[in-house]
C-alpha cells in the first residue's frame, strides 16, 4: 500500500512540538504509548531538543499536520551499545491502517541497515496490541520476552513484550 500523496515525511523539528502533543492526546493514540492523558503544551519540546546524537525522529506531515511519529533512539554514551537503537512510533487517530507506520518503519530500517549500521532494534510493546505486534513482526522483529504487569493503563495493569530485530551479527 502506498500512503497519501499529501503526506511526507521528515526530520521531526522543535516546530512539530504542539503538532506531536496534539495526536499522542487521543486516546487511541496514547493507550499503545507511555504517553498519559492531557499532555500539556510543553510536553514534546524537551524531547525534541535531547534527542541522543544520531538518532532519527521522524514526523508524517499531512500538509501541516502531523499524522504519524516514529524514531531510531541511538545510545552514544553507551560505548558497547553503539549497535543497538530503540524503536518507537504512533499514528494519529484518524489516520491508521493506511500504510503510514508501515512506510515510516521502512524508512527507518532502511536508515538503521544502510547508514547508520544499527544491528540491533528494540521495543517495547504491550502484550494485547496485536496491530503492532503484527506490524513488527512483518518487519522481522521477533519476541524476546514478556514483562508481567509492567504498566498501569486505563484502570489495569498490562504486560509488555520486548521486541528486537537483529541483524549480521
Ligand atoms: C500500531 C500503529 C503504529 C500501526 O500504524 P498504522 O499506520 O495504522 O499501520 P499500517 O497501516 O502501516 O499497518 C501495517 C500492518 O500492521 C498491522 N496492523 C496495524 N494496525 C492493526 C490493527 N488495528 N489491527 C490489526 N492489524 C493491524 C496489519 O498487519 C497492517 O497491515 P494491513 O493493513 O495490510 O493488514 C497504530 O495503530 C498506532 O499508532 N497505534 C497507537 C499507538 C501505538 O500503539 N503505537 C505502537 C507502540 S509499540
Amino acid at each position: 500500500m502506498s500512503i497519501s500523496p499529501d503526506i511526507s515525511i521528515r526530520h521531526a523539528e522543535l516546530r512539530d512540538a504542539v503538532g506531536l502533543r496534539d495526536m499522542h492526546a487521543h486516546p487511541d493514540v496514547y493507550k499503545g504509548t507511555m504517553q498519559l492523558p492531557f499532555p500539556p503544551d510543553d510536553r514534546w519540546k524537551p524531547r525534541l531538543e535531547a534527542l541522543p546524537h544520531g538518532s532519527i525522529n521522524l514526523v508524517a506531515d499531512a500538509k501541516g499536520v502531523i499524522v504519524g511519529h516514529a524514531s531510531l533512539i541511538a545510545n552514544p554514551k553507551a560505548l558497547r551499545r553503539k549497535h543497538a537503537a530503540g524503536l518507537g512510533m504512533a499514528i494519529h487517530h484518524q489516520w491508521q491502517r493506511q500504510g503510514i507506520a508501515t512506510e515510516m518503519l521502512r524508512l527507518l530500517i532502511d536508515a538503521a541497515d544502510n547508514w547508520l549500521d544499527f544491528r540491533r532494534l528494540e521495543l517495547d510493546v504491550f502484550a494485547d496490541n496485536l496491530g503492532a505486534i503484527r506490524l513488527y513482526e512483518k518487519f522481522g522483529f521477533e519476541l524476546e520476552g514478556r514483562h508481567k504487569a509492567h504498566s498501569f493503563r486505563n484502570g489495569s495493569y498490562v504486560d509488555v513484550l520486548t521486541m528486537a530485530r537483529l541483524r549480521n551479527l
